[in-house]
């Protein structure tokens, strides 16, 4: 961040806007990067720091006759809704390029008209990294006179980790004052004021982990893939020279196991999983500032698995509520994918391929693009025998052949409907489940495949290009085995 200040500053670009809500970290690391550079700062209640109470015209005015240095405003934001003020930056961006003098705007949203957007480099400030919640956590554990816990303290770290600096002190202080020294149980304290914290994101959610990939029945060809690339975000693969996996885009048939799929990938890989919520993220007043920081807090929290689930529903909603923004948005967002470095390994879902923009299909956005089909008699066989089993019965008690034969069209969550209400009823008739309470309630659902029948076949058809299948095919799987 130093370095990529220290070179916008040496480059001479004019006006730069820094996205964040932790003000004195920021104004430490432009202090630090501006070197020898003169600093002032403005605030709507400080004034200039060379200039007391300047008002903001005035201020831009004088900058004309600037040498070489920076100005950081601070919170300027409001100004920017003011014509008067965009033309007066448009007017100074060569003559601050010419001086080396970079004018900084500091603030938790982004606020950015778009005559300005050719002047203005966006530059986002990353949450502190692995070395500095280390030295804070150091730094509050002297304050409270707590002996430092040598051995937890990559634990605390890695917990602590997607926190802005002053969350950090706070959750730290607060781990730290109850008493007794810091113990283990802490870091569970730690982690759950951070999903607290992110709770009050609205556009992030934290999962807690229950599925693995042994609780997906069939697609075996999404599970093959993914066993392949288990070990890609760690050191060796790094030395080996593989890139961080990207991601995957799931796209299909409803109830198949596509969320399913995105949740075991982070459970079976042991990484974290976030979910981002795209429909919540064009709710809010700025989209750009909650995506910018949504991405921020994942790459902090990396590796991990950001869930982007209903991708297309997401963007179907920006483009109908029309702002202007929202190519840039969306732009942004399709550029962070291409272009990601860190190991934030994003699994999109889609079920609607009308709303899917054809920019997030091209090559270099995720890594493969997988369609899930209604499941065929094996991979029904694989599902019924999870849910039977799941609820602690044998599977082997039951004839899960006829099963999977009763069932052609159904989905894996119509299958998993049939075995809880198959529950219900040898309950409620005071006996233990058989295939046959099953069967019976499998006979009275009508498969969503009778309704849609029509709309499950072109996604079929439009997925036979554009995607690869996230099934065996069984068909081949078994001429194989006949020979
Ligand atoms: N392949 C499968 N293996 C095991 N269980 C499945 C499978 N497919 C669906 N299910 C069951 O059905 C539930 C719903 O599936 P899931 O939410 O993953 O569907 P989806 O493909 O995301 O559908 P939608 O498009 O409606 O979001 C799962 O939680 C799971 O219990
Ligand atoms: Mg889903």
């Amino acid at each position: 961040m130093i370095a990529e200040l220290s070179l916008l500053f040496d480059s001479g670009y004019p006006l730069l806007y820094l996205l964040t809500y932790e003000e004195e970290r920021a104004l430490r690391l432009i202090r630090t990067a501006a070197k020898d550079r003169a600093l002032s700062t403005w605030s709507r209640t400080g004034g200039g720091a060379n200039k007391p109470g300047a008002d903001l015209p005035a201020l831009l005015e004088s900058l004309k006759r600037a040498g070489r240095g920076v100005t950081v405003l601070v919170d300027a934001h409001p100004f920017l809704a003011d014509g008067g003020v965009v033309r007066k930056l448009r007017e100074l961006s060569p003559v601050l390029s010419r001086a080396g003098h970079t004018l900084i705007f500091l603030s938790p949203v982004l606020v950015l008209p778009p005559e300005l957007e050719k002047d203005v480099t966006i530059v986002d400030v990353p949450l502190p990294d692995r070395q500095a919640v280390d030295e804070l956590f150091r730094a509050v554990c002297a304050e409270e006179q707590v002996v430092f816990p040598e051995d937890f303290v990559d634990a605390v770290v890695l917990a602590a980790r997607g926190l802005t600096e002053n969350e950090a002190r706070r959750v730290f202080t607060k781990a730290l004052r109850k008493g007794g020294g810091f113990k283990l149980s802490d870091i569970s304290l730690i982690l759950e004021e951070k999903k607290q914290i992110l709770r009050k994101s609205e556009v992030l959610e934290f999962i807690e982990l229950s599925e693995s990939l042994s609780t997906v029945g069939g697609l075996e060809e999404v599970k093959r893939w993914l066993k392949q690339r288990r070990r890609a975000f760690g050191e060796e693969a790094a030395r080996y020279g593989l890139p961080p996996p990207k991601g995957l885009l799931l796209i299909g048939v409803q109830g198949c196991g596509k969320s399913l799929t995105a949740k075991a990938v982070a459970g079976s890989w042991h990484l974290p999983l976030l979910r981002l919520d795209l429909g919540a993220v064009f709710g809010m007043a700025s989209p750009e500032t909650s995506l910018r920081r949504a991405i921020l807090v994942a790459e902090s929290l990396s590796p991990v698995v950001l869930w982007v689930d209903e991708i297309e529903k997401g963007f179907a909603q920006a483009s109908s509520s029309a702002g202007e923004n929202v190519s840039r948005v969306f732009g942004g967002f399709i550029t962070w994918l291409q272009e990601k470095k860190v190991p934030v390994f994003v699994v999109a879902t889609a079920n609607e391929v009308e709303n899917l923009p054809p920019e997030l299909l091209r090559k270099g956005r995720f890594d493969e693009t997988f369609f899930v089909d209604l499941p065929d008699a094996h991979e029904r066989k694989a599902i019924l025998h999870i849910h039977i089993k799941r609820r602690g019965r044998d599977p082997k008690a039951f004839d899960l052949d006829a099963l999977a034969r009763q069932t052609e069209h159904f989905s894996g969550a119509e299958l998993e409907q049939g075995v809880v209400a198959g529950m219900y009823r040898a309950f409620s008739e005071g006996r233990e489940l058989s295939t046959r309470d099953i069967q019976k309630e499998l006979d009275e659902i009508v498969p969503l495949f009778a309704t849609y029948e029509e709309k499950i076949k072109a996604l079929r058809e439009w997925s036979k290009n554009r995607a690869r299948r996230a099934s065996l095919d069984q068909s081949l799987v078994d001429l194989f085995e006949e020979e």
